[in-house]
């Protein structure tokens, strides 16, 4: 009777054991996914006033103000042809005889993705 016992808080013990650590592994599979889905995808929100606006500016209008479509000059502007600024200047085809950084690049990007808004 007494083995029994043991035998018995033995096995519970190791069960005890198994949980503990099957938790522990999925709490660290769940960090690992997050890290990887971070590196994928930084969360961004940039603001057309303090962000794109500068950039447009400074790269774009020298050409696109008005006789050059598309004409960059508005919010208007940009955001009804957020679609071909994003492609433009993504494969760095704009600005012509320009370039952007890659974080510009990126802020622009990340506009168009979060649907152009006027913030
Ligand atoms: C030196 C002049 C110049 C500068 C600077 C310039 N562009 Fe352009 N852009 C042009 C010309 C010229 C065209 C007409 C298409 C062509 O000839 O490649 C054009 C066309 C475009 C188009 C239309 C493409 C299409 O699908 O019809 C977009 C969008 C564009 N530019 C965005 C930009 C953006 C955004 C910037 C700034 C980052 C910029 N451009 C800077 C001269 C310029």
């Amino acid at each position: 009777m007494k083995t029994k016992k043991r035998i018995g808080i033995a096995m519970l013990f190791t069960g005890m054991l198994i949980l503990f650590f099957s938790c522990e592994t999925n709490v660290e599979e769940d960090i690992i996914i997050d890290d990887m889905m971070g590196m994928e995808e930084e969360p961004c929100a940039p603001s057309f006033t303090n962000d794109i606006e500068p950039i447009i500016a400074n790269n774009c209008l020298s050409c696109h103000s008005g006789t050059q479509f598309p004409d960059l000059r508005t919010y208007q502007g940009v955001s009804s042809n957020a679609g071909i600024v994003k492609t433009q200047v993504v494969n760095r085809t704009m600005p012509i005889g320009g370039s952007l950084t890659n974080n510009e690049i990126d802020l622009i990007s990340c506009w168009v993705d979060n649907g152009a808004p006027n913030n």
